[in-house]
């Protein structure tokens, strides 16, 4: 039994009369229970769509998912889950305990073991010394924090994170990373959107990429950025002159100079590549 299974999930709004936008358009894929999956994409993809149809919000124009197995038309299948949306909306004149505290009576709990849990949760984000702080002066990065600690406070077994760290400073992104890891440690099992793709190549387990509703590739991170046809040497000190000599043995023994220059981050290699390959496809 998976975390999450789609089948020809797809999502369709009527924009107008006569336009409909494609949101999703037939998905198939599923989440294994204890790893983190990164659901990437270009802006408008489907990736929000992808969350909000999992967790119920949207009703599906066709297809079905399930959450550890049960239909996501049931309300009970929310129960195992934990939510941080796009753009989280709080109560700016709650302190962040306050906050905790009204999302965990919000699904039903109290007393001491609720209070236990907020301290617990305050603790393992990282927001203990702010606990009686408003969330008007709370900083982007400190939001996200809280958002986190409400999307746990019900002990749920899945979180699907929508950008968890939009808006949010590379320290305080790294920050959450963190975060995330522990929480698989902690045996959660974790779906995120994000568009921050070196932080994802360090986290998720597997990923998937959506261009205009449809997976267009998926795979485990290691085996995605392993190319086993291609070699490449990484130097340091090495002067302009021998970039010649090297290109050179290269072609005559047959090779072929696929690239060269300064290397950047592989796996944001991977998916302007993926999304530019399926841009000239469209055409
Ligand atoms: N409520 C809605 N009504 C109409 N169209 C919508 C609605 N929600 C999403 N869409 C459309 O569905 C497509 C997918 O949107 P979605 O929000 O899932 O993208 P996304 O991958 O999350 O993008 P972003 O990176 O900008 O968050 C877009 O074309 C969007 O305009
Ligand atoms: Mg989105």
């Amino acid at each position: 039994m998976h975390a999450i299974e789609t089948k020809d999930l797809s999502k369709h709004f009527q924009v107008s009369l006569r336009r409909k936008v494609v949101g999703l358009d037939s998905l198939n894929f599923v989440v294994r229970e204890g790893e983190v999956y990164g659901l990437l994409g270009p802006n408008g993809s489907g990736k929000s769509t992808t969350l909000k149809l999992v967790l119920g919000l949207f009703q599906p124009t066709s297809g079905e998912a399930t959450i550890f197995g049960m239909s996501v038309e049931r309300v009970a299948s929310r129960v195992s889950v934990g939510f941080l949306p796009e753009n989280p909306y709080f109560y700016k004149y709650l302190t962040g305990e306050e906050t905790v505290r009204f999302f965990g009576r919000l699904c039903g709990m109290g007393g001491k073991q609720l209070e236990d849990k907020i301290d617990e949760l305050l603790n393992l984000v990282g927001l203990e010394v702010h606990r009686h702080r408003r969330l008007a002066g709370y900083s982007k990065g400190m939001l996200q924090r809280i958002g986190l600690a409400q999307a746990l406070v019900h002990e749920p077994r899945l979180l699907m994170l929508d950008e968890p760290t939009a808006g949010v400073d590379p320290i305080g992104s790294i920050e959450i990373r963190d975060l995330i890891i522990k929480l698989r440690k902690m045996g959660k099992t974790v779906l995120i959107c994000s568009h921050l793709l070196d932080q994802v190549q360090d986290v998720c387990d597997r990923i998937g990429i959506l261009h205009y509703g449809k997976m267009i590739l998926e795979g485990e991170v290691k085996d995605l950025l392993a190319r086993k046809d291609q070699f490449q040497f990484i130097s340091e000190g090495l002067p302009e002159s021998a970039r010649g000599k090297i290109r050179e043995t290269i072609t005559q023994s047959g090779g072929k100079v696929v690239m060269e220059g300064n290397p950047a981050t592989t796996l944001e290699q991977l998916f302007l590549h993926t999304v530019q390959q399926a841009e000239q496809k469209k055409k």
